[in-house]
């Protein structure tokens, strides 16, 4: 039996014209509207979409989300499973290739990727010619965007071979890259990969050892830290996600399209939430403070922080994931005494009509900043740590991207309101 073919019916007010388009995935192509003109050289209707509240930018099979249910999917399976089942490298490996590893794939990929851990030396004098003070993250931008210039044939980005050793490479530097970051931001020396660890065990051996010749990560911590690069792994179209997509689509090389993402992620509203999280509960100080502070952000006067989504209209599945992680992570750390204010924040806030009607839940990174504090990571490199998980999510978005024939350069249209066409007047005749 032939099934009816879904349309949309839009009839133009102007010419009483009536156009019908085709509805595919629930969604009509925004091109299909260019046919609705009044006079034959007009350029046709556009829609106007500031922000893309409305607007699918493509189409993926990497992450679904049910912002109302609050699931969260990585190739179809629940983020609850992956963070309870899986390594990070395991994820990392199902992003790009649309499988979990077997044991063989795995051992290749893992071993693949720890023997990219190592930068050039003189990525180091990049480091050294920082500010004491400069940001972790903007040390992180700059040193992604600076990879590209040790490894110019990664422009042959229609080449799948350049492309894998790009997913190595980018995959095994960023952690040594935010670990140099930081020894930098405090005078230590930079540590070199030890490729017998684990990719969190490697990064924590990076970002703390001193003097001792082998350094063993504690293993819960080491744990909590691949169970958090898992949950931020990918989040589909996010800014940072779509940074590195439209980048790409000038097919810049895949360094500096990372670095763009990592730009992306560095604001407040996106993965400097959460450092932005621990400054706010920093500032509450007390929890005596914070009905004070939630009549703040009612009154417009600030946000509350690590609340609130463009998608998830309900709890955030991470954030559930986090709450009962950080419990393990006290038991080995202590309790951040930060946490009692987050506790109450989040019983006073889910109860206040302004933060129901908005349907305002913490999102992933109101808890996330407990931990990495607790793991003794300063507040400025939280955001680099959300960097090092999406790592993964950027790359395969990029690789979804190249291979889709419907891609082309990213170039949205505006509208125009400026003023007309005018003459240039000589400068001693404007007022
Ligand atoms: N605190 C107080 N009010 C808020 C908040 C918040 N955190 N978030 C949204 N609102 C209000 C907002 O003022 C608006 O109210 P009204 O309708 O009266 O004008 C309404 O809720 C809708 O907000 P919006 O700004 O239109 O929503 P958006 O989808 O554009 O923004 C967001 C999403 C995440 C940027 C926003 O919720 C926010 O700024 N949250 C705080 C920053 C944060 O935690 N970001 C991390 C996001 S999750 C991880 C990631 O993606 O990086």
């Amino acid at each position: 039996m032939e099934t009816k073919k879904e349309t949309l019916t839009i009839t133009d007010s102007r010419t009483g014209k009536a156009y019908e388009l085709p509805i595919e995935n629930e969604t009509i192509r925004a091109t299909d509207l260019r046919q609705i003109k009044v006079k034959p050289d007009d350029f046709g209707i556009m829609t106007y979409d500031p922000a893309y509240m409305a607007t699918a930018s493509c189409k993926s099979t990497i992450t679904f989300i049910d912002g109302d249910k609050g699931i969260l999917l990585y190739r179809g399976y629940p983020i609850e499973q992956l963070a309870e089942k899986c390594s990070f490298m395991e994820v990392a490996y199902l992003l790009l290739n649309d499988a979990l590893p077997t044991k063989a794939q795995l051992d290749a990929w893992t071993s693949l990727i720890t023997t990219h851990t190592f930068v050039h030396e003189n990525m180091k004098k990049l480091m050294d010619g920082f500010h004491h003070d400069a940001h972790p993250m903007g040390m992180f931008v700059s040193a992604l965007a600076a990879l590209s210039t040790f490894y110019p044939t990664a422009k042959k980005i229609h080449d799948p071979e350049e492309r894998k050793m790009t997913y190595y490479r980018l995959l095994g530097k960023a952690p040594t890259l935010a670990a140099f970051a930081y020894r930098h931001s405090v005078g230590m020396p930079y540590v070199h990969p030890d490729n017998e660890l684990s990719y969190a065990g490697n990064f924590l051996a990076m970002m703390y050892r001193v003097a001792e010749p082998k350094f063993k990560p504690n293993p819960i911590l080491e744990h909590a830290l691949d169970v958090l690069f898992i949950l931020h792994a990918d989040h589909e179209q996010n800014c940072s996600t779509s940074a590195m997509r439209s980048v790409g689509s000038s097919h810049v090389d895949p360094y500096c399209a990372a670095a763009a993402a990592a730009a992306a992620l560095y604001g407040p509203l996106h993965g400097g939430a959460n450092e932005a999280v621990l400054r706010m509960l920093d500032e509450i100080g007390s929890k005596d403070k914070i009905p004070a502070f939630i009549k703040e952000v009612k009154e417009g006067k600030g946000r509350l922080m690590g609340f609130g989504h463009r998608v998830y209209k309900n709890y955030d599945p991470r954030a559930s994931i986090i709450k009962r992680l950080a419990d393990q992570v006290f038991e080995v750390t202590g309790r951040n005494p930060m946490l009692d204010i987050a506790l109450e924040l989040e019983r006073i806030a889910l109860q206040d009509e302004y933060f129901i009607k908005r349907k305002l839940y913490p999102n992933v990174d109101f808890y996330s900043g407990l931990i990495y504090q607790a793991m003794k990571f300063p507040v400025d490199m939280f955001p680099v740590l959300f960097a090092l998980g999406r790592m993964s999510g950027w790359l395969a978005q990029w690789q979804e991207m190249l291979l889709d024939s419907e891609q082309k350069i990213a170039r949205p249209r505006q509208i125009y309101l400026g003023a007309g066409k005018r003459d240039v007047p000589m400068l001693s005749q404007r007022s």
